[in-house]
This record gives structure tokens, C-alpha cells and sequence, in this order.
């Protein structure tokens, strides 16, 4: 019985005993199973931080290069080629303008093989090798030789890509100072052909006593002072284009013979300017030739922009110093004349005391149309009629003036439209009337400091003629055709003044091919001189 009961006592303990080794194994599974769990869990980051790593590895090997890096190295191949790519984009342009389309066909070939060439580059991430670029930069560099060698020089060509740029600039924003002046330099520098024709003529003056007879009775004519008449004004110092003007005026007027020219030249070009206008037919047009250089009256006491370009300090801002150092004929280069010409059209009213209606013309205007109508058109009590060019480009009154400044700021609309100069209808009683001349003055003086604006005329006239201008319909006068390649040509047809404003001038080698003919066709090709300088 004991034996049972101890029997039986065991199974009790062996239970317990059970239960303990039961209870032991779950932990030790439950322990296996965490520790598993949690090593795999362990490996699966180190894994991931693995794979994560190579596959960085991988970007920064597919990266390996960096290519914006790899253009901008001076002695990378890539560079090399970038640059030559710009330089060749630029003779596509240029080789189109002459018409020359082989050789736009065969540098665009040669582009596109280059720009193969920089792709593929770039999606390997390797830099370009020697032998790859080797006989792409070769080919290119034999076609910019030619281009260079057969048309166009390398000054066409940094003007070309400028006026691009400047025609970008002006759609966008207000070209900037720097290139302003730059073009500047470049457009006046006069062409060989222009000094030719010039020389012959002066010649010709000093040696012809009649015409120096001639030209004093056409100043004393009566026409010249005649408001019965219609008197148009242009200032400048370029035989041939101000002859472009007149011409091309008289050609497309019905009564030739009722039509006045007041040109303003300077010193050197004054004789000149008189023999060709009294040795070539005009078809009974009175012309009149004046020396800016002896108008005593626009000097320093008067006239702040006559002391603004006395100034040593101006002088070298307006000119960059260097101005006066180039050696070509440093009279032709007379810089206060010249700009002293651009600023005449704020004084026509004292340089033509008699006169109550002019139209005005810049010297790179070409007319289309009979032009008297402009006379009879209603200024509405405005002294300016001129077209508005804030419709297209947005040229209102913040592209041209510091509003930041509170003396602009408190008296002008920053939205205000703007308008342009050269075709422009004035009256010149209302002119007197409202002061203009003494409003420019005004400004012209505030901005001794170039903190209103930096260059020209056109900002000052903003400010002088601000609520006295009478917008024209737009076909009076077309403008862009010095830098702007997409004129449209019913526009351009439509116009009774096309203007050539901008650097491309059509009587330089750099003018817009497409829009040379409309400028030529009023010069007589016949003349000996023109043979002589130009086509030479
Ligand atoms: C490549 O280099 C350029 C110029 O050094 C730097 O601005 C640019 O951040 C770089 N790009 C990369 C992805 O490193
Ligand atoms: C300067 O111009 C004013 C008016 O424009 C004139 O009265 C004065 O005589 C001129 N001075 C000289 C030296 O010519
Ligand atoms: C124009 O100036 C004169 C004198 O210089 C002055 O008498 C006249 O009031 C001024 N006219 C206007 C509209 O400012
Ligand atoms: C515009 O005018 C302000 C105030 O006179 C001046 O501080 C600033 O320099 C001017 N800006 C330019 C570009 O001249
Ligand atoms: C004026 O233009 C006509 C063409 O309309 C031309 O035949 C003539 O020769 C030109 N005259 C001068 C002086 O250039
Ligand atoms: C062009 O010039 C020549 C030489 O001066 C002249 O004989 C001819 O009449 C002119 N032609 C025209 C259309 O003006």
C-alpha cells in the first residue's frame, strides 16, 4: 500500500517535474525562435544596409563623371567642342542670312554629330577621348575656316550673335548698358565705303565754286520757312542714308515739289552732305543743310547734355575711355557731335523758329508712303504723334526709367505705354507752348548722375513729352528691322516708314539680308561715286 501510495506519489511528481520540462521547452522554443527571429532580423538590415550601399555604389559609378563639371574644364574635350558647337550655330545663322545654304546644311550636319558626340558622353559618364573628338573638332574647325575665310569675318560674327542676344534682351527686358554702348561703337564706325563717298564729295565742294553759291541761295530760300509747305527734319552723319530718307520720301509723295528737308550734319561731314544733295535730283524737293557745329546757341550755359559731354567723368561712361584712343580718324569719331546730333530732335522748335509743323526722321528710316497726311492728322492739343511699342514688347515706362527713385515714382505711370522716335509728327506751337524743350532740359539735369537712366534719348523724352503724345496707327511706322529677323512682310508692306532701329543697319555689311533691298532700291546705283566706293 505504501509502495502504492509512494507509486502513486510519483506520478504527482513526475507531473510536476513534466510540467517544469514542458514549461522549460516552450521558453527554450520561445527563446530559439526570438534569437532566430531576431538574428534573421539582424541579417536582413545588414543585408539592406548592403544593397543599399552597392546601390549607391552604383549611382556614384554611373555618375562617375560630372558632367557639368566635365563642359566647364578648360582642357576637357567636351569644352572644346561645346565651344565650337556655339561658334558654328552662330555661322548657321549667318550662312543663312547670305543664303549660303550648303554650308548652314553642312556645319548643322556637323553640329548634330557633335551634339551625338556629348550625349553619349554624358549616358556612359566617361569624359570624351582624344580619338572621339578628334575628327569631329577637326571637320568643324575646317568649316569655321571657311566661313570665316569665304564671307563672313569674326567681327560679323560676335556682332551677329550680340544683336541676337540684344533682340532677346529687348523682347524680354531693356538691353543692357554695356551693350548698348558696344553696338553703338560698332554701328556708327564707319564703313570704308561711306568715308569713300564722303572724301569725293568734300572734294568735290571745295573744287566747284557753283555749288557753294547754290547752297547759299537755298538757305535763303523762302520755301525753307514756308507753312504752306511740308518740312521734315533729320540729323545726321551719314551721306548715304540721309539721302536714303529724302529719297525715298519724294518717291512716294504725290507732290514732290511740296516738300521741305532740314538735314542737321555735323562739321566734317557738312560740305559733303551740301554736294550731294545739290549735285543729284530730288525732283524739285527743297533740301536744307545745316552745321550743328555753329548753332552758338546750344552750347554749355544753355544746354545741360553740351556739359554732360564736356564732362571728363560722363566722357568716359558714354565712350568707355577707350573711345578716343582708336586710331582710325579720330575727327570721324567726333563723339560729342554725335551725340550731340541725337539730342537736336529735343530743339527743333529753336532750330526752326518759323516753323509750326515738322516731321521728324531718323537717318535709318526708309518711307514707303505719301507722308502729307500726317500733317492734317488731329493731335488732340499733343505736341508728339508717334506710334506706341508697349503693345507687342512691352516697352512701358518701367523697362526705360529707376522707379525705384520717388522723383520718378511721384510723377509717371510705371504702366505707361511707351512710344518710339523716329516718325514722329510735331507741333511745334503746342511744343513751345507746353515748354518741352525746358521740360528735357529738367530732366536732363536730374540725371547728371545716371540714376533716372543710364543712355539715350528716348528716356528723356519719356519724361518731356509725358501726357503730350498722340498715339498713331502702328502702320505709320514699322519698327525692328535693325534687329529683328521675323518681321512679318504684309506688315512691313503695309508701312508707310519701315525703321531699320537696332544695330543691323542696312548699309552695313551685318544688315539683315532679307530687308536690304527695301533700303537699296533708293540708291542711285549709277552714280560714279557709289561705283567708285561702294561696289568696289
Ligand atoms: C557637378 O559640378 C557642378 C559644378 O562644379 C556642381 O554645381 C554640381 O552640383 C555637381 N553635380 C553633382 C551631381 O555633383
Ligand atoms: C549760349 O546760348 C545762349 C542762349 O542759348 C546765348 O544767349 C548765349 O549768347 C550763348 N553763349 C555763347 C558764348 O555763344
Ligand atoms: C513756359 O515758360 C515760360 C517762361 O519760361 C512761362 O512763362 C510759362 O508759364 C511756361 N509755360 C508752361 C505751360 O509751363
Ligand atoms: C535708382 O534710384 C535709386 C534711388 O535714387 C538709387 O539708389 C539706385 O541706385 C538707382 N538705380 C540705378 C540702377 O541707377
Ligand atoms: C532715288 O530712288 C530712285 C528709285 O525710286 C532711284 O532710281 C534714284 O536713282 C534715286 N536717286 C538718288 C539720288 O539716289
Ligand atoms: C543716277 O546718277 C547718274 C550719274 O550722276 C545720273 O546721270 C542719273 O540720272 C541718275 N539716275 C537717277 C534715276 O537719278
Amino acid at each position: 500500500m505504501r509502495r502504492r501510495a509512494a507509486e502513486y506519489r510519483r506520478p504527482v511528481r513526475r507531473r510536476y517535474s513534466l510540467w517544469i520540462w514542458v514549461l522549460l521547452g516552450m521558453f527554450l522554443i520561445a527563446g530559439l525562435v526570438l534569437f532566430v527571429f531576431h538574428h534573421n532580423q539582424h541579417e536582413d538590415r545588414v543585408e539592406q544596409l548592403i544593397t543599399e550601399r552597392k546601390s549607391r555604389a552604383d549611382l556614384v559609378n554611373h555618375e562617375g563623371l560630372n558632367f557639368t563639371k566635365e563642359i566647364l574644364s578648360p582642357s576637357s574635350f567636351s569644352r572644346q567642342l561645346s565651344e565650337q558647337m556655339t561658334l558654328a550655330k552662330a555661322y548657321v545663322i549667318i550662312a543663312k542670312e547670305h543664303n549660303n545654304l550648303h554650308l548652314a546644311w553642312e556645319l548643322s550636319k556637323r553640329i548634330r554629330s557633335c551634339q551625338l558626340l556629348l550625349s553619349k558622353a554624358a549616358m556612359r559618364g566617361e569624359p570624351i577621348t582624344a580619338e572621339e573628338a578628334e575628327p569631329v573638332i577637326s571637320s568643324l574647325s575646317y568649316l569655321i575656316f571657311k566661313a570665316q575665310d569665304s564671307h563672313y569675318d569674326i567681327a560679323t560674327t560676335i556682332m551677329t550673335m550680340k544683336s541676337h542676344i540684344q533682340a532677346l534682351e529687348e523682347r524680354a527686358n531693356a538691353a543692357t548698358v554695356q551693350s548698348t554702348v558696344f553696338g553703338q561703337l560698332v554701328a556708327e564706325a564707319l564703313p570704308k565705303s561711306l568715308h569713300c563717298l564722303k572724301l569725293k564729295l568734300t572734294t568735290d565742294w571745295l573744287s566747284k565754286l557753283p555749288l557753294q553759291v547754290l547752297a547759299k541761295e537755298n538757305v535763303n530760300s523762302p520755301r525753307v520757312v514756308d507753312n504752306n509747305l511740308y518740312h521734315f527734319c533729320i540729323f545726321s552723319d551719314n551721306v548715304l542714308a540721309t539721302s536714303v530718307v529724302v529719297n525715298s520720301t519724294i518717291s512716294n509723295a504725290d507732290h514732290s515739289k511740296q516738300l521741305v528737308f532740314h538735314i542737321v550734319t555735323n562739321g566734317v561731314n557738312f560740305e559733303a552732305m551740301q554736294a550731294w544733295f545739290l549735285t543729284n535730283d530730288f525732283r524739285g524737293a527743297a533740301v536744307e543743310v545745316q552745321n550743328v557745329e555753329e548753332f552758338s546757341w546750344l552750347n554749355v550755359s544753355y544746354a545741360p547734355v553740351v556739359k554732360q559731354l564736356l564732362d571728363k567723368e560722363s566722357r568716359v561712361f558714354y565712350f568707355g575711355g577707350y573711345y578716343e584712343d582708336i586710331s582710325v580718324e579720330p575727327k570721324l569719331r567726333n563723339s560729342k557731335y554725335l551725340s550731340l546730333l541725337n539730342h537736336l530732335r529735343f530743339y527743333i522748335p529753336e532750330i526752326y523758329p518759323q516753323l509750326e509743323k515738322i516731321v521728324f526722321l531718323d537717318d535709318d528710316v526708309v518711307v514707303q508712303k505719301d507722308l502729307t497726311q500726317l500733317f492734317s492728322l488731329d493731335l488732340h492739343g499733343n505736341v508728339n504723334g508717334a506710334v506706341e511699342t508697349c503693345l507687342e514688347s512691352f516697352h512701358r515706362y518701367y523697362k526705360y526709367l529707376n522707379f525705384s527713385n520717388p522723383i520718378i515714382s511721384s510723377k509717371f505711370d510705371p504702366q505707361a505705354c511707351g512710344w518710339a522716335f523716329g516718325m514722329n509728327v510735331f507741333d511745334l506751337i503746342a511744343w513751345r507752348t507746353a515748354n518741352v524743350t525746358a521740360r528735357y532740359h529738367f530732366w536732363q539735369e536730374q540725371n547728371a548722375d545716371r540714376m533716372l537712366w543710364k543712355l539715350g534719348t528716348l528716356p528723356p523724352a519719356l519724361l518731356a513729352f509725358y501726357g503730350l503724345t498722340e498715339p498713331l496707327d502702328r502702320r505709320w511706322h514699322v519698327l525692328g528691322l535693325g534687329y529683328d529677323m521675323n518681321i512679318d512682310d504684309r506688315l512691313i508692306e503695309s508701312a508707310a516708314v519701315v525703321h531699320f532701329n537696332g544695330n543691323m543697319k542696312p548699309w552695313l555689311r551685318l544688315g539683315i539680308g532679307r530687308y536690304k533691298p527695301l533700303w537699296k532700291r533708293y540708291i542711285n546705283e549709277s552714280h560714279p561715286y557709289y561705283g567708285d566706293c561702294v561696289t568696289s
